[in-house]
């Protein structure tokens, strides 16, 4: 399949080698342009290619690897989301180490408010829960699949995520929709952070 990156530093370098590596295509996209991708683009081969936004939004499955303060500048963006599977990979901070200071959300989970500013899109929550050095890793260690959490509201959303994400390696475990899952796995949640094997 062809996955469309917004955002292309750590998290989406991270998870596009897997991807590379098991036979998928990815198009990455950030806020400066393509060109200012160049480097990368040699780095990881002709699978890979760099375009705009709107261009990596048009890919079969969209991952957003962007900062949480920057989601809301995606609805200035000539992007039609309805129908599009959506990858929220986003962690709802305001400020990054030291302090990883969270956003308010009033109560609600982080990718609720995701689906929120992007209508009709099918927002599946994953890829959020490790840190970037660990999702880099080979995913079959010690006999066993390295665990990736999803949760979404769109079953069979889910199921392209779930396929993706077996496709490179790893173990897909359900939680749930994007209230009751997105809860347990979003950032300060007891299942964001844990690298779990399943045997
Ligand atoms: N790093 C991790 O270990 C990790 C783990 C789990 C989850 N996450 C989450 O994954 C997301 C990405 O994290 P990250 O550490 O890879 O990098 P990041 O510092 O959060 O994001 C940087 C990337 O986002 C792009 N970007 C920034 N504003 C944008 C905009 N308005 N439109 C399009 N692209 C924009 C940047 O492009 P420019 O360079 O052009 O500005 C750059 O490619 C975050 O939400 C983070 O919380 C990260």
């Amino acid at each position: 399949m062809k996955i469309g990156f917004v955002g292309a530093a750590y998290l989406a370098q991270a998870y596009s080698k897997h991807l590379l590596r098991s036979g998928h295509s990815v198009v990455f996209s950030n806020r400066r342009g393509p060109e200012s991708l160049a480097n990368l683009m040699s780095a990881f081969g002709t699978q890979a290619s760099a375009a705009s936004v709107e261009a990596a939004a048009e890919a079969d499955v969209v991952v957003l690897a962007l900062p949480w303060t920057q989601l809301r500048s995606l609805q200035q963006r000539n992007i039609d989301w309805s129908g599009r599977i959506v990858v929220d990979a986003t962690n709802a901070l305001l400020s990054y180490a030291p302090d990883f200071r969270r956003a308010d959300l009033g109560g609600r989970t982080s990718s609720e408010i995701v689906a929120d500013m992007l209508p009709g899109a099918r927002i599946v929550k994953t890829l959020n829960t490790l840190y970037y050095k660990v999702l880099e890793r080979d995913p079959a260690e010690a006999g066993g699949r390295r665990v990736m959490f999803l949760s979404g509201d769109d079953e069979k959303a889910k199921k392209v995520v779930s396929a993706i994400l077996s496709s490179t390696g790893f173990c897909p475990v359900d939680l749930g929709g994007l209230a009751e899952g997105g809860r347990i796995q979003q950032f300060g949640a007891p299942l964001a952070g844990p690298n779990l094997l399943a045997l």
